[in-house]
């Protein structure tokens, strides 16, 4: 399969017109794309700041996805011993554990609190109403607690930018004057004192025996209070994480090995709208050239540096183009929209690790375009060796060469400068939007 197969005068030809009939498919998406965290990649250094005090972090970014809805990303650290103090969530949230461990609790139905330990690799969801408190443990390696988590937003479950994530309890109660609570409460009225008039804690606080810890505690208390008339709360065994680190990969061979979490595999996932996946990709491999028709996904790195080339495909404009090749490391955030295809390569040295969230309103099959998955083994032979103009053997050996779709080899000629790499699967790519259309 010769290089002259993709850079023929005909391919040419037929790309940019593929590209004008492309334009059209994608110009919804341009429109949507225009705010907040709009391109593939966000650096580290470009998320915002929530929260920085000396016991952690909190910081966000925004991620639209191809079909228009926005998507809010928030990244916590813990210091171990530390505590985020408990939160009404506005929506549903799906996160991810990548460092150190602690404990999560949660309010359901009024009055029932929930505890499950963390620890790195754990994925769990909360759905929205839920008041949620997290406290790091005190283990002796003294790792950070490091968590990353998506809002949810869909039509039962909508995320609003304008009210965010979640709002602190502090704020919902103090937001009453002390008759009304006190009223409401029942309680004696130094208690409301203690709590209205105390200093507002920030959003994560120290956990040991301090004074914040007296605040803290007479937040709980009052917490209780205000979640059931009883004052009783049960607390529930049965809940448990998933591990995707220990979850039985899709794939998995010597170039590296892939695992998705989806609403099959772990129950709490089943009426949510967000997947997970972890890949790992040892030195000189490649996630093969694939693309989504139904979804989004947001990775984030987690270990080590890689390469990511993404198609150009919603405009013609070579200069563009060549900014859809980016290196990305660890605590950046790259998407892959709807529809456009991409691959991740691991470099010589190290290997490349990442996590995402993936978000689907439908089912999404990821479609790869080498190897017996690929979605030209459905194709008409001859249909495509008359797209690439070249004979039916070509398309034969191009099929047949290589039986792995998904982890690869990275071929070091092919990644430093090679260009023939975006035109195949630009060209392939846009047949198979043609032939939708
Ligand atoms: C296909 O390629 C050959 C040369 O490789 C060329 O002569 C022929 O004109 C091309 N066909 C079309 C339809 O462009
Ligand atoms: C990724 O794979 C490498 C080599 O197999 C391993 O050393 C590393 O711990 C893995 N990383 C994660 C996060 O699983
Ligand atoms: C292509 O990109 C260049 C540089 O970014 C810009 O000046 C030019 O207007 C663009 N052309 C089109 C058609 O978007
Ligand atoms: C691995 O190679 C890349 C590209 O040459 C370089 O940017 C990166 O710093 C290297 N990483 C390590 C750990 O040496
Ligand atoms: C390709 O295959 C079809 C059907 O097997 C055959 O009719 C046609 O002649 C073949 N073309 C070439 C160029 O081999």
């Amino acid at each position: 399969m010769g290089e002259k197969d993709f850079t023929s005068p005909f391919s040419f030809l037929l790309l940019l017109f593929l590209f004008l009939s492309l334009f059209l498919h994608a110009k919804a998406f341009d429109e949507d794309v225009s705010g907040v965290g709009a391109g593939p990649l966000v650096k580290k250094e470009e998320r915002r700041s929530l929260v920085a005090t000396e016991y952690g972090e909190i910081s966000a970014t925004e991620i639209i996805d191809g079909m228009g809805a926005l998507y809010h990303l928030q990244f916590l650290t813990l210091e171990p011993n530390s505590l985020f103090l408990p939160v009404l969530l506005h929506a549903d949230m799906v996160f991810f554990v990548n460092t150190g461990s602690g404990r999560l609790s949660w309010v359901v139905d009024q009055d029932e609190m929930r505890r499950v330990n963390v620890r790195r690799g754990d994925i769990y969801r909360l759905q929205a109403g839920s008041i949620f408190y997290i406290q790091s443990s005190l283990a002796p390696e003294r790792q950070k607690l490091r968590i990353y988590a998506i809002f949810a937003n869909t039509e039962e479950s909508p995320y609003e930018q304008s009210i965010g994530a979640y709002s602190s309890i502090n704020n919902l109660v103090r937001g009453f004057d002390k008759k009304v609570l006190q009223a409401a409460f029942k309680v004696p009225e130094d208690l409301i004192e203690a709590i209205t008039e105390g200093t507002k804690a920030p959003a994560i606080v120290h956990a040991g025996p301090t004074k914040e810890k007296t605040l803290w505690e007479l937040e709980a208390r009052f917490l209780k209070v205000f979640l059931s008339d009883t004052g009783g709360m049960v607390l529930s065994k049965k809940t448990r994480t998933f591990n995707i680190l220990e979850a039985d990969p899709d794939i998995e061979n010597c170039y590296g090995r892939s695992t998705t979490v989806t609403r099959k595999n772990f129950d709490l996932l089943k009426d949510s709208n967000i997947g997970l996946f972890l890949v790992n990709l040892t030195k000189g491999s490649m996630m093969g050239p694939h693309w989504n028709p139904m979804a989004t996904e947001m990775a984030i790195v987690l270990q080590g540096q890689g390469m990511v080339r993404a198609v150009c495909s919603s405009s013609a404009n070579e200069s563009e183009c060549k900014n859809m090749r980016f290196m990305v490391m660890e605590g950046d955030v790259f998407t892959v929209p709807r529809f456009h295809p991409m691959a991740q390569m691991s470099f010589n040295n190290d290997s490349f690790v990442f996590m995402g969230f993936s978000t689907t309103r439908r089912r999404n099959h990821p479609q790869f375009l080498a190897g017996k998955r690929s979605v030209l083994q459905t194709l008409d032979k001859e249909v495509l060796a008359v797209s690439f103009n070249v004979t039916n053997t070509t398309i034969d050996q191009l099929l047949a060469s290589q039986a792995d779709s998904i982890l690869l080899e990275c071929d070091r000629k092919y990644v430093r400068k090679h260009t023939s790499f975006f035109y195949s699967t630009t060209l392939v790519y846009l047949v198979l939007v043609l032939i939708e259309l």
